[in-house]
């Protein structure tokens, strides 16, 4: 992959690969539950990462929901863009910033396909932050559709897989 991008630095902390230690969803709508998760934020040299985040179902193991995009930085600024596709059939775009180990994102545009699963998702923030000392990245992630407000989604704590 050669060396991380200058434009990168900002983000050293939260490149590689992660694994959920506790994956919790929830949502006014639905019954809670709990997932599994593998996230990778893959560095290949340019200003960007790659990304890839698989669930699964912690007792039966099958897949769950599944994205993979490109979180992308604008060269010598905090600007992030993210781009994500999820395989229930809508892609975000989520724009933010990064600070000192967190990031907070928020959808400027969503695209969805005329035969995805109802409700419409609205819009999409993202939370993560990482903890130096206990070196675990928490993330939240909250959502609304047509018929909820603004609520959270999901809550992962993770550590560092390699
Ligand atoms: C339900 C969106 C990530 C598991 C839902 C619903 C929506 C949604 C719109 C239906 C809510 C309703 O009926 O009111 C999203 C978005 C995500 C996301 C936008 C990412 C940004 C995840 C992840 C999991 C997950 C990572 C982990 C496995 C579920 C489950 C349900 C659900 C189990 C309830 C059953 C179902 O409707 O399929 N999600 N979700 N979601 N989500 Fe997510």
């Amino acid at each position: 992959a050669g060396p991380v991008n200058e434009a990168l630095k900002p983000l050293c902390w939260l490149i590689g690969k992660w694994k959920s230690v506790c994956a919790k969803g929830q949502y006014p709508t639905i019954k809670p539950f709990t997932y599994c998760e593998e996230m990778e934020f893959i560095s290949v040299g340019q200003p960007m990462l790659n990304y890839k985040s698989v669930t699964w179902h912690p007792e039966k193991k099958n897949p769950m929901h599944l994205e993979s995009g490109f979180l992308r930085i604008k060269p010598g600024t905090n600007q992030l863009a993210f781009m994500v596709g999820h395989n229930f059939g809508i892609t975000t775009l989520e724009e933010g910033t990064v600070g000192e180990n967190c990031l907070d994102l928020k959808t400027t545009a969503i695209g969805r396909m005329c035969f995805a699963k109802d409700p419409a998702v609205t819009e999409v923030t993202r939370h993560f932050q990482y903890c130096p000392e206990s070196q675990h990245l928490q993330a939240v992630v909250c959502m609304a559709t047509c018929n909820t407000p603004l609520t959270e989604h999901l809550r992962i704590t993770y550590e560092k897989s390699c």
